[in-house]
């Protein structure tokens, strides 16, 4: 069996994704990376211009890279930081936030480490729970040492891209180097979050993958699972290869910006 299915045109893909999800009482949205892409917010892995082919993650991404070089890190994330602060929803993150405000049983559970979920929720008005964040935030910072919350200055920051050394902010109880609010490689999910995460799925009629390359776990273990438990899957990205063969599993090939207003509009 070919490892990458062939993709049917978004023109029959998404009536057939709305039949499918137009009575799915639960719906799990999971996103990654590239949800955000369309907001001008780098992805990871995408071959131009992912932020690891370009930084070291080993560096920038672990708690021995922090310890090793705390203002090289402080420094990174704080130019991320300010780049998420100055990025706006995409129409995409629209459409989903749509979708929960027509049907409450719908959430999203995500990667990503920025608000734009949030944002996009508020704007519509979304009353049910807000998304499920498995990496953190990027808006959030706490002691490397004794983990109490830190408070970040409101404002944006002023850092170049690619940021500049700075050294991190020192903890208000212990002393400790403060460090973003993010999940590093080598760490443990946030407990609870990820409790929620994967009861949504084990409790989901059905799940959409938006912008996610599934290569880190566990996060990528949920499409897995639903999968497992016989639920149907669509996964929307412009990479066609990011979906494997699966009787269950469905593809809406391009960006989320274009796909997800055009499923929300035939769901209406
Ligand atoms: P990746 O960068 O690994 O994958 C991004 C995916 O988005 C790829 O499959 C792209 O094809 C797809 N993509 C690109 N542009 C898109 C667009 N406009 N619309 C839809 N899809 C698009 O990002 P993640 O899978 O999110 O960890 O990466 C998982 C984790 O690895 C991240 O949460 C991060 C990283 O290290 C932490 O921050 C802890």
């Amino acid at each position: 069996m070919p490892d990458t299915p062939t993709t049917p045109p978004l023109s029959q893909a998404i009536p057939q994704a709305a039949t499918a999800l137009r009575d799915a009482a639960r719906v799990v949205m999971f996103t990654g990376a590239g949800m955000s892409a369309d907001s001008g917010i780098a992805t990871f892995r995408d071959a131009l211009g992912g932020l690891w082919s370009r930084f070291d993650p080993q560096r920038l991404a672990t708690a021995e890279g922090f310890e090793a070089d705390p203002d090289l890190v402080w420094g990174w994330y704080q130019s991320r930081r300010q780049q998420v602060m100055l990025a706006r929803p995409n129409a995409g993150h629209h459409a989903l936030a749509q979708l929960q405000c027509q049907r409450p049983g719908w959430r999203v559970v995500t990667q990503n480490v920025d608000d734009l979920h949030e944002r996009a929720a508020e704007a519509a008005g979304v009353a049910g729970p807000a998304p499920i964040h498995l990496h953190g935030s990027l808006l959030a910072a706490r002691c490397h040492h004794c983990a109490r919350p830190f408070a970040l200055p409101p404002g944006v920051p002023d850092e170049p891209a690619g940021g500049r050394r700075l050294a991190p902010p020192r903890c208000t109880a212990c002393g400790g180097p403060v460090r973003p609010g993010v999940v590093w490689f080598g760490e443990a999910l946030p407990r609870a979050a990820w409790a929620q995460a994967e009861a949504a799925v084990r409790g989901c009629d059905a799940m959409l993958v938006v912008g996610t390359s599934g290569v880190v776990h566990p996060a990528a273990g949920l499409p897995t699972l639903a999968l497992q438990l016989s639920k149907p899957v669509w996964v929307v990205n412009p990479d066609a290869a990011a979906a494997r063969s699966h009787p269950l599993l469905h593809t809406l090939t391009g960006r989320a910006a274009e796909v997800l207003p055009l499923l929300a509009a035939a769901l209406v």
